[in-house]
Formats: C-alpha cells, structure tokens, sequence
C-alpha cells in the first residue's frame, strides 16, 4: 500500500481517463489525513482545478461554514476528497468509466485515512459510497455503516447555495450535527482521548 503523499504524487501524473487532458491539475484532497470526518463531493470545479484542492470555492467557503457553526470543527480538522481528482468539463457529471478509473485511488484514500464518519456531499457521491440509485433527498436523515465508518448523506452545498427556501440548509446543519454524535460515538472527535494518531496507533 503507497502513503498518501505517494498516492498523490502517483495522481498528479494520473492518465487513466480523459479528464486527464481537460484539467489544469489534479485534485487530490485538502486537510488532515488524521482526521476521523472524511467528506466526500463529487469532482473538482473550476476554482479547485486551478487551486489544485478540493472545495476551495462558494462551496467549499459553505461547507468550510457548516462544519465550524455545527460541528465545532475548522477546514484542517478535517479531510475533504472527492469521487473523481480532476474537473469534468463545464461541470457535468462525471461519466461511469471516469469515475470507474478513479475509484482505486479513493479506495486507498480511504484504507490510509480510515475514517470514523463519511459525509457524502450530494447525490452523486451519496448513490456511489453506497450503492443505491436512491436520491439524498430519501437518503439524508439517518447514518449508514460503510467501510468500518458510519457514513452521513447530506445535500450538496451547490444545492443550499442555489435556493431551497433555507430548508436544504437546516437539513444540512441537521446532518453535520449528526455527524458530530457519531465522531463523538466513535471517539474520534478532536481533543478527546481516542482522537490523535498517538491514541490511534496505540488502539491499532
Ligand atoms: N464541488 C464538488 O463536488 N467538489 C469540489 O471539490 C468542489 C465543488
């Protein structure tokens, strides 16, 4: 298994699809790969294409706002990736055989990180981590076991942004205070006694 800074540096060449020849750089993740909260969008935009990091733009400033107000957490507390590392473009949706070619590397993401709770931003990523066709709107509103983690769907921030007469943000804030009683249930909330990688190692 590569470390993540391998990983990445293997990304940064990646050509395995052809987002590869659209994209300024990959996108491979942003804040700390200690964290036990692992969010998961859906591919790069085109301020995180030119930034090369993930949710850096209006929505990322919103998530970044919804993680600190609810979760009491601030943008390097936790870890943001996406299903694919490179921008669709004109952000559409990315196709199966893309998101079949990234899907190793968020594997590895996920082995390496080990995440106690998973949010999935929207419906794209929230369908894919776990297997179903249901729409975020059916799925949001309880947590499901993925991966040894207990995953949290909830609405894209793009979603909240665009309207929704601020029920799809108090949904959103509903489904990050969620995913703070499962960070707390899993003992992995910052500053508590399982949370740091020296606690970790030591339970391993
Ligand atoms: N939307 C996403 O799904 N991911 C990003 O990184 C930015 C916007």
């Amino acid at each position: 298994m590569p470390t993540l800074a391998e990983l990445e540096r293997e990304v940064a060449r990646c050509t395995r699809c052809r987002l590869a020849q659209g994209r300024t750089q990959a996108v491979f993740a942003r804040g700390d790969p200690t964290s036990g909260l692992m969010v998961i969008g859906e591919g790069p935009g085109a301020e995180e294409d030119r930034q090369g990091l993930p949710f850096v733009g209006r929505s990322g400033q919103l998530l970044d706002r919804l993680v600190a107000e609810e979760m009491g957490l601030d943008r390097g507390q936790i870890y943001v990736t996406n299903i694919v590392r490179c921008r669709p473009p004109g952000n559409r949706d990315p196709s199966d055989d893309e998101v079949a070619a990234c899907t190793p590397y968020l594997e590895a993401m996920l082995e390496l990180v080990e995440p106690a709770v998973i949010v999935t931003l929207g419906n794209f990523a929230s369908r894919f981590m776990l297997g179903t066709t249901e729409g975020v709107t059916r799925l949001r509103g309880r947590e499901y076991p993925c991966r040894g983690a207990a995953l949290v769907p909830t609405f894209h921030p793009s979603a909240a942004l665009r309207g929704g007469g601020g029920e799809i943000l108090a949904a959103m804030r509903a489904d990050f205070v969620r995913a703070k009683r499962c960070l707390l249930a899993a003992d992995r909330y910052p500053g508590g006694p399982g949370a740091g990688p020296a606690a970790r190692s030591a339970a391993r």
